[in-house]
């Protein structure tokens, strides 16, 4: 778990000066440590299972389909802000009610059928059920965004109880990480006041990008035969 940022400290600091007592403020941060324990402990099990796979695939000598992962729990900060966004109540329970991305999973993959063999492998998995599926690859948004998403639910085991926990696992090309990561920079700098050339520009980088994805799947087909 990395460090708490400053927007946490604010968080904490809003709990406490609203907690009636200790006893009350204890609670709540207890709360709040189960919960990041819990979806770390997710995260560590879709992370694990897509190791094992990336790691099989390269000791049976086959190109192996992930460059590489990064994972995250959502900052409480960042619950809270979404809680009120939807206009729901702040409480951690209704969060984790509603919320399908408190634990993320980015899997960054060579080709767009690495994307594919991914996703089917972790489905077929026993104990994953897959909640939700979008494929923003065959259906781009809009903007021109392209990724696979998915959210699976897996069993945590505790000491005394099981718990079903949703991860979300959004799994991309290298090229497509690399528009989505430029464009959500570009959008939190300026937020929504861009102008309609920039917005224009930016869906034609991802339809290059697209494109260029395609091409690179054509020669490692090419490449395969020849292996
Ligand atoms: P949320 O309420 O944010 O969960 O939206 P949603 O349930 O409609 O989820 P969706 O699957 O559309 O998107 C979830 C996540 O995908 C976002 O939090 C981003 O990480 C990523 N994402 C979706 N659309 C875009 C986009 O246009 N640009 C970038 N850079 N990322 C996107
Ligand atoms: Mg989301």
């Amino acid at each position: 778990m990395g460090k708490s940022t400053k927007t946490d400290k604010v968080f904490f600091e809003q709990i406490i000066d609203k907690a009636v007592s200790p006893s009350d403020m204890e609670g709540k941060i207890e709360e709040i440590e189960e919960l990041i324990m819990i979806y770390s402990c997710a995260i560590k099990e879709v992370s694990t299972k897509l190791e094992i796979l990336d790691y099989e695939f390269k000791i049976k000598g086959k190109r192996n389909p992930i460059e590489y992962m990064k994972s995250r729990v959502k900052s409480p900060k960042s619950i809270m802000d979404k809680l009120t966004r939807k206009n729901l109540k702040p409480s951690i329970k209704v969060a984790r009610e509603n919320f399908n991305d408190i634990a993320g999973i980015r899997v960054v993959c060579s080709f767009v059928s690495d994307i594919y063999k991914v996703a089917d492998m972790l489905k077929r998995q026993e104990d994953i059920t897959l909640i939700e599926e979008k494929d923003y690859i065959k259906n781009p948004k809009p903007n021109g965004y392209r990724s696979l998403h998915m959210v699976l639910e897996i069993p945590i085991f505790f000491s005394d109880h099981v718990e079903p926990i949703r991860v979300e696992v959004q799994i991309r090309t290298i090229a497509m990480d690399f528009w989505a990561s430029l464009e959500h920079k570009l959008y939190y700098k300026k937020g929504e006041g861009i102008a309609i050339h920039i917005k224009n520009d930016l869906k034609d980088c991802a339809d290059i990008i697209a494109a260029t994805d395609i091409k690179m799947q054509n020669i490692e087909i090419e490449v395969d035969k020849i292996r």
